[in-house]
């Protein structure tokens, strides 16, 4: 070839090197602090997830998704996000050789329908068992690839997490997937990536392998004792009462450091859970700076560690997946008992910001409503129902949709008043059917509308399912209300004795985006100026005006 050629060739190349240099990119969505809360922003912009998670084995398959025409079920059910699970089998059937079209496909629909992605990893460990390791990893499992055992000395088929040859074809398929999004991702259809699935150890609270019988008898490792000595008393209860327990102190092994039983066996595990984890997540940020997070199965129930998977990303153990996987940007909960409002609670924390990735799918369909809590209360993330595949008119597809469409149009409001401090939840159930709030100086009792005793189900103790609401301040006596079954009276301003009454309220209409005023509510729907109600079984967005008289 001849030279000026070779020239034109090399020029031609850089040309195009550059161009690509300039292929419009969206942002990276990323996790901030502003004000007073942490939010996700999307295209730069404060964004609520109104997920849900698929079942497990739904997006293994395209033929099957199509079939059932999940996509346009999943956007008429209003969700603006897809939790959808990764396969490590899946995406490397051969050691090495990856194979992204099921991710791709999902990518590809979601986007056209404008709906986000986050990606579960299913990788080392779902529910704690390594069922989704590739076939060619399995025919070595025990072998090449180290595997946990109980006290009694059993294998059990989850690979162990002392083991870095298992750590390392875990990070590189990782980050294999995520070298792959950069690439091909360029909308950021993907916003956000759970790595594993509900990590945690089962039998025993801690594993017995040779490697973790040596880790568990040498030293507390430097880093976990120089943490407990600057936090203190601001660690989480039960491992700094531990080791006060312990007289404090300042080396040992974990037994001398925390005392001898299944808590210290507990947190020896989270430790390494998170020392696995945090290369991967690290890797994969490297590559392509996504959020991250873990999720946990719930210790609920009265189980012991061992009984509910022992060391996962727990909010009693948020310190040591603190310590060990600070990559990680927050532990989250499976919801998949009652209290909602307790558990989730527990992970609304100074550094912890709330995500629900998975809350059992009710028929009762509850969900519809909690959401307005987690976002309200805790100003929360998002929040994901699991099996949303079936989330279909008669089940739960109405009332999510409706509390969805709600959040949707509410979306610019609720994240302004999230980072100002602005916004307050209520939830109510059969036993919790009360809650004051004062916001400002105008005192507010909030109740579940069943206790009006105006609806058919009031009488029937199986028909109160949860309702709840979020509160925003709009203004100096201003509010905005909205949920589901919710009834609010004003009371009395103790601070100057004047009665605090209704000026006017106005339902918005929530479908239209800039929510309109759609009626002036007074006469029977606010009880001739006595209440502000959303009654029970139905949504509503209403804005309040009050005033006060002598
Ligand atoms: C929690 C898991 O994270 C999900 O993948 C699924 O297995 C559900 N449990 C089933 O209830």
């Amino acid at each position: 070839m001849h030279v000026k050629q070779l020239f034109w060739i090399f020029g031609a190349a850089m040309w195009l090197m550059s161009c690509a240099d300039r292929v419009e990119v969206s942002p990276l969505p990323r996790l901030e602090s502003r004000g007073e809360a942490v939010q996700l922003l999307v295209d730069e912009e404060p964004f609520l997830i109104l997920g849900g998670e698929l079942w497990n084995s739904t997006a293994s398959s395209p033929a099957y998704m199509e079939r059932e025409g999940l996509w346009d079920r999943l956007q008429l059910a209003g969700l603006n996000t897809v939790l959808t699970p990764v396969y490590w089998e899946l995406i490397e059937p051969r050691e090495g050789c990856f194979d992204f079209s099921t991710l791709d496909y999902a990518i590809g629909e979601a986007r056209r329908r404008d709906m986000r992605l986050i990606l579960l990893w299913f990788g080392s460990w779902k529910n704690s068992m390594s069922c989704y390791a590739p076939g060619w990893m399995k025919q070595q499992f025990g072998e090449k690839y180290p595997l946990v055992k109980t006290k009694e000395g059993r294998t059990l088929e989850i690979l162990s997490p002392f083991s870095e040859v298992n750590m390392e074809q875990d990070k590189r398929a990782f980050t294999a997937m995520m070298e792959h999004l950069k690439r091909f991702d360029t909308d950021r259809t993907v916003i956000m990536v759970q790595v594993e699935n509900e990590i945690g150890m089962l039998q025993s609270a801690r594993d017995y392998s040779e490697a973790a019988n040596a880790a568990y008898r040498s030293s507390v490792p430097q880093e976990v004792i120089d943490y407990l000595q600057r936090q203190g008393a601001n660690c989480r209860p039960r491992l700094y009462e531990a080791w006060v327990g312990q007289g404090s102190p300042i080396a040992g092994d974990w037994e001398t450091m925390f005392g001898t039983g299944i808590d210290t066996e507990e947190f020896f595990m989270a430790y390494h859970f998170a020392k696995y984890v945090e290369p991967i997540a690290k890797a994969g940020k490297e590559v392509y700076p996504l959020p991250m997070y873990v999720n946990a199965a719930l210790n609920s129930r009265g189980r012991k560690a061992g009984e509910y998977p022992s060391a996962g990303p727990l909010s009693h153990l948020w310190d040591l997946w603190h310590i060990a996987a600070p990559t990680i940007d927050f532990l989250a909960p499976d919801i998949y008992d009652p209290l909602f409002p307790e558990w989730i609670a527990q992970y609304d924390l100074p550094a912890n910001p709330l995500f629900v990735p998975e809350i059992q799918h009710e028929p009762r369909r509850e969900n519809g409503a909690r959401v307005f809590y987690a976002v309200g209360r805790h100003k929360a993330l998002g929040f994901s129902p699991y099996a949303i595949d079936d989330a279909t008119p008669e089940r739960e597809g109405y009332a999510l949709k409706e509390a969805y469409t709600i959040l949707r149009s509410l979306m610019p409001l609720v994240m302004e008043a999230q980072r100002e401090g602005r916004i307050h939840g209520v939830w109510f159930d059969r036993n919790h059917t009360e809650q004051r709030l004062t916001i400002g100086d105008v005192p507010l009792l909030c109740r579940h509308d069943l206790t009006l005793g105006w609806s058919a189900e009031a009488s029937d103790p199986a028909q109160w399912s949860e309702t709840a609401a979020l509160v925003i301040e709009l203004g100096e006596g201003e509010f905005l209300v909205a949920g589901t079954g919710v009834v609010m009276t004003l009371q009395p301003r103790v601070s100057d004795g004047t009665i605090v009454g209704i000026e006017r309220i106005d339902e918005l209409d929530y479908r239209d985006e800039q929510l309109p005023a759609l009626r002036r509510l007074n006469g029977d729907e606010d009880h001739q100026g006595r209440h502000l109600r959303i009654p029970f079984g139905s949504y509503g967005v209403q804005r309040l005006k009050v005033y006060t008289y002598r």
